[in-house]
């Protein structure tokens, strides 16, 4: 079991950033105008049947996640924070995630494509009135521009479900995106061991953290090994090869059973073409490039493929040391490269790309062990549930996390190339149903030392 005990929280934003009040509202506008361009982005690239449209029963139409979007900001920053009424109370219901389940929303009278972009524009702009005379302090809400920064996250992981929802529709090419450059590949080893030890998980410091990061706390990790880089679609391939979908003995028994039932003999997208894999990509069929992480597997793949190379998913505790403790100081950090935060030459983060880099990218991003492409790139799996740390305190509503605690949900760390920098930390927490994979999730493998 890990052992826990409370801790001095030691990875820090710049301090400065955080006692200037100015510094910190151009930081939370900044933060909301990025996210805004990248929603209008999502929103414009389609014509609007294809934003009222279901896509997939798993994904809301786009048109739900835009009035939703306003919707939460309206809710937090014009009501919670500024005090002001409703614009339009009616519509609450509509855009509420627990009342109406994604499946349902397409029949719901929701807003329509022009009337939702008015409704989030027209909150936005109170939002930034609201922003322009906000005191950063005083409330646990605005303490360092809290609300605002949550808004902006919420926004993003819309943007990043947008995505999804893109990738999933049939039909031509809407989004382009340049590829990442070319880089030196790692050239060392493909594992390291992550001494053990104890070290410090999640934050009580970081101000734009979720209640579920929080608080800091000490955790004992035994020594593990743990991959260099994610896991590949060449490497992936070979498990497909030995007849790893055919052998039950590398599977949980759930997700022999799950695959079973839907015929899953490969990652979602993927379909043979005689000798070669192919795959639909926004709208584009490519050959599967062997050296980039494997993306669209759900929980049971992962696993199925750790078992089959000898391997295991890494605990949460594991990932999270490997991509925060200094070993050098025993100090955990914000990010693998240090407490800057990420920059192009860190992480394939923001959808600059609309696929990750090749494994063994991001030179600059590395760990002080050597470990690449924690941050972006494609969320990975852990094996741990989702549940809350010791001390966990539902902020600022019980339905963010405190609602899906338990064990149904999967965590999943590190964020993809569709999660932007203001929603991904070594803190920060996923967590899905171990089918899902429509969502852009892949991997990377551990072993413990002495196996
Ligand atoms: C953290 C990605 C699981 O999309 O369900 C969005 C984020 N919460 N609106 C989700 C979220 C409320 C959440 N995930
Ligand atoms: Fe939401």
């Amino acid at each position: 079991m890990d052992r826990t005990e409370p801790a001095a929280d030691t990875g820090t934003v710049d301090p400065e950033a955080l006692r200037d009040p100015e510094a910190l509202r151009e930081r939370a506008v900044a933060s909301l105008v990025v996210a805004r361009d990248r929603t209008t982005l999502l929103t414009s690239c389609v014509e609007d049947p294809d934003l009222t449209a279901q896509h997939s029963p798993l994904m809301s139409p786009l048109v739900w996640d835009l009035a939703h979007i306003g919707n939460q900001e309206e809710q937090w920053l014009l009501r919670a924070v500024a005090g002001q009424e409703a614009i339009r109370p009616e519509i609450d219901r509509l855009y509420d995630a627990f009342e109406h389940p994604r499946a349902e929303r397409p029949k719901l009278p929701l807003l329509s494509p022009a009337e939702a972009r008015r409704y989030a524009s027209d909150v936005r702009g109170r939002a930034l009135d609201v922003l322009e005379k906000a005191a950063f302090h005083g409330t646990r809400l605005t303490e360092a521009g809290f609300a605002f920064g949550m808004i902006a996250q919420h926004e993003q992981q819309h943007d990043e479900t947008m995505l999804i929802t893109h990738q999933l529709r049939k039909g031509p090419q809407a989004l382009t995106a340049p590829d990442p450059d070319p880089v030196p590949l790692l050239t060392g080893p493909s594992e390291v061991l992550v001494p053990g030890g104890p070290f410090t998980m999640g934050t009580s410091t970081e101000p734009w953290a979720l209640d579920n990061e929080r608080p800091a706390h000490r955790r004992e990790v035994a020594p593990f090994f743990i991959d260099t880089t994610p896991v590949t679609n060449a490497a992936y391939q070979a498990f497909i090869e030995d007849g790893g979908y055919e052998n039950p003995r590398w599977w949980a028994p759930e997700g022999w059973a799950h695959i079973r039932r839907h015929g899953i003999t490969a990652p979602l997208f993927w379909r043979r073409d005689g000798k070669q894999w192919l795959r639909r990509r926004f709208g584009v069929t490519e050959v599967v490039p062997p050296d980039e992480p494997v993306l669209h597997v759900c929980w049971y793949e992962a696993d199925a493929f750790a078992r089959w190379d000898g391997r295991r998913l890494p605990t949460e505790a594991e990932w999270e040391k490997a991509a925060r403790h200094d070993p050098a100081g025993d100090r955990s950090r914000r990010y693998p490269w240090g407490d800057a935060d990420p920059g192009p030459e860190h992480a394939n983060l923001g959808q600059r790309h609309l696929r990750p880099a090749p494994a063994g990218s991001y030179p600059a991003g590395e760990s002080p062990l050597g470990v690449r492409q924690l941050i972006g790139d494609v969320w990975e799996w852990t094996a741990s549930d989702f549940l809350p740390y010791p001390g966990f305190r539902a902020f600022p509503y019980k339905e963010y996390s405190e609602v899906f605690f338990g064990p149904e949900y999967k965590v999943l760390r590190g964020g993809s190339f569709a999660v932007d920098a203001v929603a991904c930390r070594g803190t920060f927490r996923n967590w899905d149903y171990p089918i899902r994979r429509q969502i852009f999730s892949g991997f990377r493998t551990a072993r413990s030392e002495d196996v």
